[in-house]
């Protein structure tokens, strides 16, 4: 797990100077497909459930499960979510990010600065005794706080030598409630928060997500494992050490 979410996190680190207005979403796939080939891993999107390309692209009003197109072209005041999975000796590595293109209106970047952050309240929640409904409970929180609503149709979820495994982890919630946490439990934490309302469309390719209203959506992801003591956040990648930064 260590290895494959490393790489995951590596690869952001490769694609992030390659956002910028004028490429398209295609290109970006191309670089990320290539790397993680050149690697010796394998995209794990790619094929998954006829998914046809190596990595998600979610720009702006898209939710979650993008697909690259050349007509997606990036231009200046966009976001764009890259979401990366690595198949590596076996096992996935699940990361993504929302990057700003160019200049963002005020009012989008706090919406993706605020998404940060509840990822990050999320994973403060993760130690041995604590429950799965805690991790909801404070992004739901924050989230509300700031006027946004949170996506419950989908959510971050167990993921080791699959994809997707148990448990289910909602970004809303109850404290207390769902799954102990135990060590040795690797899951990501994934909060889809919109400017808007909180319903989804699905569009007829039945992998785009949208927002229902066609406002802004944002998202963070990073898996984890659950530790002796508290939490390793195993997709981290070097300048959030600090925790403060996107
Ligand atoms: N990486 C996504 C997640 O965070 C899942 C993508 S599934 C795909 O769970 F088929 F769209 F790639
Ligand atoms: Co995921
Ligand atoms: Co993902």
């Amino acid at each position: 797990m260590r290895e494959t979410c490393s790489l995951a996190a590596e690869v952001m680190g490769v694609i992030a100077p390659h956002v910028k207005p004028g490429v398209s979403t295609l290109e970006l796939n191309d670089i990320c497909h290539n790397y993680i080939i050149e690697k010796g891993a394998y995209p794990s999107p790619l094929n998954y459930h006829g998914f046809p390309k190596s990595i998600c692209t979610s720009l702006n009003e898209v939710i979650c499960h993008g697909i690259p197109h050349k007509k997606d072209v990036l231009k200046d005041g966009d976001i764009l979510n890259i979401d990366i999975t690595t198949y590596l000796n076996k096992f996935h590595g699940d990361t993504n990010k929302t990057f700003l293109v160019g200049n963002v209106s005020p009012e989008v970047e706090k919406l993706v600065d605020i998404t940060y952050q509840c990822l990050f309240e999320g994973i403060k929640q993760v130690r041995p005794g604590g429950f799965i409904g805690d991790i909801g409970a404070v992004i739901q929180e924050l989230a509300h706080d700031n006027g946004y609503s949170v996506v419950e149709e989908y959510c971050g979820h167990g993921i080791g030598r699959e994809f997707h495994e148990e448990p289910q982890v909602v970004h809303v919630g109850k404290r207390g409630t769902g799954a102990e946490m135990k060590p040795g439990m690797t899951f990501t934490i994934e909060p889809m928060i919109n400017l808007g309302q909180r319903h989804c469309k699905l569009l007829k390719d039945n992998w785009t997500v949208i927002t229902k209203d066609g406002k802004y959506s944002a998202q963070f992801e990073h898996t984890m494992l659950v530790t002796e003591d508290g939490v390793d956040v195993l997709t981290l990648r070097p300048e959030e050490k600090n925790h403060d930064s996107n």
